[in-house]
């Protein structure tokens, strides 16, 4: 092993910059020369990459997005893409791949091992925390923590001018982000797509909450849980209350990484290289507990990860 790759594909998160600072410097350290692939997975196709080095990383570990930059790339997710793109890295000589992104990401890398034999490393870093064999993933914790500063705010004015508001944040699949949010920020009603929304049971419980007196309530939805604007309109109708929309959109993607997505991008860039050096070919690094492990790269994108539904119950007995 002499010289690896390293890319960033699928949505950005928090931490990618850190991440890819960690496989750089630990690469280096260890001999190894490390390339970086530009524009995620369409760097392939376009032949665009430079030659990362120590110092090329220094002071990006606190930055948000990623220096090299993720294009969402339909070629990839196509045979004749995948064909292309393993003889473009047999090409330029990579002996190995990191790839920092989510499921859709490592499907890509997965389909890419079997065209190549060149061995393939995930990374898992999605504000989604969607990914199967990880209890979380690099920016997850920035966006819940982005996310739960706006409710916060939202909260203020909620509580002023005796309204309701639906926050609606990002999980086009899966309500990981909605739930930790609404817990976090003392949600009245959290929608997620995991679970049926029961219109008529989130209005009921409006209406006893104001016999009960609260003035105000917080609906953090998941975007996948439904039409934010149709529910807004819907709960407006039938409870005669005060309600207004707020869609937090890609500000949830953006912004300095916390110390713990970046703590968690340090230890995952440092095993992936550990992984390759130690000749394994086909795995995702993840956390269990405290404990940094790793598992199979299909199982990642081929394992609907379980959301832990017992948080649910628990924010809608604390926001009684
Ligand atoms: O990164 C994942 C995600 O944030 C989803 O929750 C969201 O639906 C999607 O990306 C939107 O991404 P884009 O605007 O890049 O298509």
């Amino acid at each position: 092993m002499k010289r690896i790759g390293v890319v960033t594909a699928g949505g950005d998160a928090p931490g990618m910059n850190a991440a890819i600072r960690a496989i750089v410097r630990s690469a280096t350290y260890n001999g190894l020369e490390v390339i970086g692939i530009e524009r995620g997975y369409a760097g392939l196709f376009e032949g665009r990459y430079r030659i990362l080095d120590r110092r090329s990383v220094s002071g990006i570990i606190n930055l948000g997005g990623t220096i090299l930059r993720t294009i969402r790339c339909e070629e990839i997710k196509t045979d004749e893409g995948i064909k292309r793109a393993a003889e473009f890295l047999k090409s330029i000589r990579i002996d190995g791949l990191i790839a920092i992104g989510g499921d859709g990401t490592f499907r890509g890398a997965s389909r890419l091992y079997r065209a190549s034999g060149i061995p393939m490393i995930g990374v898992p870093a999605t504000i989604d925390n969607d990914v199967a064999g990880t209890d979380t993933t690099i920016g997850f914790d920035t966006a819940v923590n982005t996310a739960l500063d706006a409710i916060d705010k939202i909260r203020d004015t909620a509580t002023s001018h005796e309204r309701i508001f639906v926050v609606e944040v990002m999980g086009r699949r899966r309500g990981f982000l909605a739930l930790e949010v609404g817990l976090a920020g003392g949600a009245e009603i959290i929608l997620i797509p995991e679970i049926k929304v029961d219109l008529e049971k989130v209005c009921d419980r409006i209406k006893r909450d104001r016999e009960e007196g609260k003035v105000s309530e917080i609906i953090v939805m998941a975007e996948g849980a439904g039409d934010s604007r149709q529910i807004t309109e819907y709960i407006a109708r039938e409870t005669g209350q005060n309600v207004r929309l707020a869609v937090l959109g890609h500000i949830q993607r953006g912004g300095v990484p916390t110390a713990r997505s970046r703590i968690l991008a340090c230890e995952f860039g440092y095993k992936a290289v550990e992984l390759l050096l130690t000749g394994e070919s086909k795995r995702m690094v993840g956390i269990r507990g405290s404990e940094i492990t790793s598992v199979d790269l299909d199982y990642s994108w081929m394992t609907e990860k379980e959301i832990d539904l017992s948080r649910h119950r628990l924010a809608e007995i604390l926001s009684l």
